[in-house]
């Protein structure tokens, strides 16, 4: 079967896509799938062949014509974090040309992807506490001051399609607030702000595959910084985190049937990470986001609750390709 495996993308998480890229093709049993990886930038979307010449990719039917073969795709496993891979673009763009892909559909990525968004539908679900926040748009009025009369400082600045933390801020003061909105513009024409919690993130990896949803070991994430920020998720060492989760029971059982729930409620599919809060002082589980393309770099979370399950990342890429062959 021939399998693209999608990589890059339009977003400062290119980096991190091209990671845990590297660690998807490597993990692909070759004796099964002949993987092609293609590298999509606003530029070209670019196979690179063994010997280094580049070829590209026939946007009309996703097709690539290596010395004169045409090689069209059985599935495509999207790696790519951020827009286009994790949006629902690329998802529309698959089920128009009816190719399979390992992720979710296009309604359940662009949902998911918008934190502001997906924090008002998931409210509704009633499964899991979802904390105060405003949504605000560079082309639209917003006040500030209206802004902290509702919401209880500190607050989380975000925008609100983005990953890895990237343009995001923890505002402890009223004056902090606007540096905040403007670094988080930078990133995303909208922005989440929200009132944060106190307490530990705790991540529920869950993918559904022959006829079940599968939950991996939670993760327990404990940052010496004042919170999980790009370096933190990124650089070794810097944070510590525990898989599986040493968090109370009850408060495990709660987040993993969150997880299930919103994974089920939500449409699903493929592999997603489901992170959460649990707050200290109550004991309460608060709801962070729902990632569709979690990371799959050496120092991403998913690799680790994988391993802990006692899956190889051979078996578990494997059961993800052959999910989405159907
Ligand atoms: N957005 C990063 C890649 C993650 O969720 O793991
Ligand atoms: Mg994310």
């Amino acid at each position: 079967k021939n399998i693209a495996l999608v990589a890059g993308g339009y977003s400062g998480e290119y980096v991190i896509s091209v990671q845990s890229a590297a660690v998807i093709e490597k993990n692909i049993d070759a004796a099964l799938y002949d993987v092609y990886k293609i590298i999509i930038t606003r530029e070209s979307w670019l196979y690179t062949a063994p010997d280094g010449r580049g070829y590209e990719v026939d946007k009309n039917d996703f097709s690539l014509t290596v010395e004169g073969r045409k090689i069209s795709f059985d599935a495509v496993f999207i790696g790519i974090h951020g827009t286009p891979g994790e949006d629902g673009r690329l998802q529309g763009y698959f089920e128009m040309l009816g190719i399979p892909y390992t992720s979710c559909g296009m309604v359940t990525s662009a949902l998911t992807f918008n934190k502001s968004y997906c924090n008002k539908v998931v409210a509704q679900l009633n499964v899991v506490n979802v904390s105060k926040s405003a949504h605000i748009f560079r082309d639209k009025p917003y006040d500030t001051t209206a802004i902290l009369s509702q919401l209880r400082l500190p607050v989380f600045v975000k925008p609100a399609e983005g990953g890895s933390s990237i343009g995001m801020s923890k505002v402890n003061t009223a004056e902090e607030l606007q540096p905040a909105i403007e670094k988080a513009f930078k990133e995303d024409s909208q922005i989440l702000i929200e009132e944060f919690i106190k307490g530990t993130e705790v991540t529920c990896g869950m993918f559904y595959a022959s006829g079940k949803l599968n939950v991996l070991p939670l993760t327990e994430i404990r940052s010496s910084k004042e919170f999980f920020d790009y370096e933190a998720k990124y650089t070794p060492g810097i944070t510590n985190e525990v898989t599986p989760a040493e968090i109370p029971e009850a408060a495990a059982a709660q987040i993993r049937s969150a997880a299930q729930e919103l994974y089920v409620r939500l449409n699903c599919k493929g592999i997603v990470r489901a992170d959460f809060i649990l707050e200290e002082s109550t004991g309460n589980v608060y709801f962070l986001e729902v990632n569709t393309m979690p990371g799959q770099s050496e120092n991403s979370l998913v690799p680790q609750q994988v391993r802990a399950a006692g899956l190889t990342l051979q078996a578990f890429y494997g059961m993800l390709i052959e999910e989405c062959l159907g």
